[in-house]
């Protein structure tokens, strides 16, 4: 049985890695974000808006213990899901975790050419945002380094890289 749990900060290519790495092991892959919005019919960030934060890490941890019960799944949440509640523990207790790790700058890169509305980054100037990411990462490193496994993706800045990547990534996880 497979089960693959990506951590990592926003902007770290967890959905991109996820995506191809579930393709390459002929399993299910899951975003919980996506999860999240299929389920009650919301964008993350409408829920950000009508429930706060809190109401959001409340549905996500909700939604966590819903899907990470699946069985052969490759699993991608959501940059802040081991951050809260005993998440990353729960993680950790099902499956195998793997944080995608990447420098600041890389990370800042990635979310300014993104397409997808992060209500924790929004309307935030270049400066602020790379401001932002130094300290939120700071903070959430510990929680991250929990993970079984790690892997740098400082470096899969295009297609080719991403296969790179995924040769990493089931190298790490003998997959
Ligand atoms: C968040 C990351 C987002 C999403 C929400 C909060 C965070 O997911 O869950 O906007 O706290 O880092 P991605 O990491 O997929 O962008």
């Amino acid at each position: 049985m497979i089960r693959v749990i990506l951590v990592g900060y926003m902007g770290s290519g967890k959905t991109t890695v996820g995506r191809q790495l579930a393709n390459t092991l002929g399993v299910q892959f899951y975003d919980l974000d996506w999860y999240i919005e299929t389920r009650f019919h919301k964008k993350v960030a409408e829920i950000f808006a009508e429930k706060g934060e809190e109401g959001f890490r409340d549905m996500e941890r909700r939604m966590l213990h819903e899907v990470a019960e699946f069985e052969d799944i490759v699993l991608s949440c959501g940059g802040g899901t081991p951050c809260f509640f005993d998440n990353m523990d729960y993680m950790n207790s099902l499956g195998e975790t793997l944080y995608l790790k990447a420098a600041p700058e890389v990370l800042a890169q990635h979310l300014r050419m993104g397409r997808t509305e992060r209500p924790l980054i929004k309307g935030k100037s270049p400066e602020e945002l790379e401001q932002y990411i130094q300290e939120s990462l700071a903070a959430r490193e510990p929680f991250y380094s929990k993970a079984k496994h790690i892997v740098d993706v400082s470096l899969m800045d295009n297609f080719e890289r991403i296969n790179i990547t995924i040769d990493l990534v089931r190298k790490e996880l003998n997959l």
